[in-house]
C-alpha cells in the first residue's frame, strides 16, 4: 500500500500551486528542469563510493536500505549541497530499493535539498522555543530577509545565499538560532545575525559557530551567568558507598 506521501507526490497534479505557507517552503512534488532531471549527471566518485559501501556495510544483510539517508546526504554534499533525482535514483539502484522509497525520505527529511542552493545555506529556526526565547526568532528572521533581500525558499541569483525556514534544529536551549551550513549560530540578535551574514557576503571566513552571547567560556549550553553546579571537574565514574545500614 502506498504511504501518505506515495500517493501526495503521484497525485499532485501539475497545476498545483502551493500557498505560500503550506508546510513548507519546498514542493513535495518533484518538477524537471534543465538542471535537475533524471539525464542530470551523477554517480559517486571513487572515493566517495568507497565511502558509500562501508556505510552500507554498517548493517546486516538484507537491511541494507538502513544506509540510505547517509548515502543520500553523501550524494548531497558530492553534488554542491544539492540532490538531484538521478542522484535519488543512483541511491536506489545501490540499495536495490524502488525509486519510490527514496523520493519518500528525500521529500520528507528537509535537510535534502531539491534543487540547486546556494554557498551559504542558512536555516532559521522558527519553531516555538526560538520564537519565544532570547530575542526571539521573528527578529532574527526579519534580520536575515533584510541583510539577504530574500524570502523564505529563495536563492539569490550570484546563487551566494539560500533562505530556509525550519522546524526545531536540537539547538533550543540557547534558543534563537541558525544553522548555516553546518554550524550552529546560537543565542542570537539582531545585531550578531547582520554581522555574520555581512562577513558571508562580504566573503570573509565564516564567523566562529556557537552560542554569540560575547563570554568566550560559554562553550555549549552553560549558563549566561555563573555555573551553580558542576563547578569543579568530574571526578570519573564510579560508586558511591553507602552507609550500612
Ligand atoms: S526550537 Fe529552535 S532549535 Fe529547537
Amino acid at each position: 500500500m502506498l504511504s501518505f506521501l506515495s500517493r501526495r507526490i503521484l497525485a499532485a497534479p501539475a497545476r498545483l500551486s502551493l500557498p505560500q505557507r503550506c508546510l513548507s517552503d519546498k514542493l513535495f512534488v518533484h518538477r524537471d528542469t534543465p538542471e535537475n532531471n533524471v539525464d542530470t549527471p551523477f554517480e559517486f566518485t571513487p572515493e566517495n563510493l568507497e565511502r558509500a559501501r562501508s556505510l552500507i556495510s554498517n548493517y546486516p544483510v538484507g537491511h541494507e536500505r538502513a544506509a540510505m539517508m547517509p548515502l543520500l546526504d553523501l550524494a548531497q554534499r558530492q553534488h554542491g549541497g544539492w540532490l538531484p533525482i538521478s542522484a535519488m535514483h543512483c541511491v536506489a539502484d545501490m540499495l536495490k530499493v524502488p525509486r519510490m522509497r527514496v523520493y519518500e525520505v528525500a521529500t520528507f527529511y528537509t535537510m535534502y535539498n531539491r534543487d540547486p542552493i546556494g554557498k551559504y545555506h542558512v536555516q532559521i529556526c522558527t519553531t516555538t522555543p526560538c520564537m519565544l526565547g532570547g530575542c526571539g526568532s521573528g527578529s532574527i528572521l526579519d534580520t536575515c530577509k533584510r541583510v539577504l533581500g530574500l524570502k523564505p525558499g529563495q536563492t539569490d541569483s550570484e546563487r551566494l545565499f539560500t533562505l530556509s525556514e525550519v522546524e526545531c534544529l536540537g539547538a533550543c536551549v540557547n534558543a534563537p538560532m541558525v544553522q548555516i551550513n553546518d554550524d550552529y549560530y546560537e543565542d542570537l540578535t539582531p545585531e550578531d545575525t547582520e554581522a555574520i551574514l555581512m562577513a558571508l557576503k562580504r566573503g570573509e571566513k565564516p564567523p566562529k559557530p556557537g552560542p554569540q552571547s560575547g563570554q568566550d567560556w560559554r562553550h555549549c549550553c552553560e549558563p549566561k551567568g555563573n555555573l551553580t553546579s558542576l563547578t569543579e571537574p568530574p571526578k570519573g565514574p564510579g560508586f558511591k558507598v553507602l552507609p550500612e545500614l
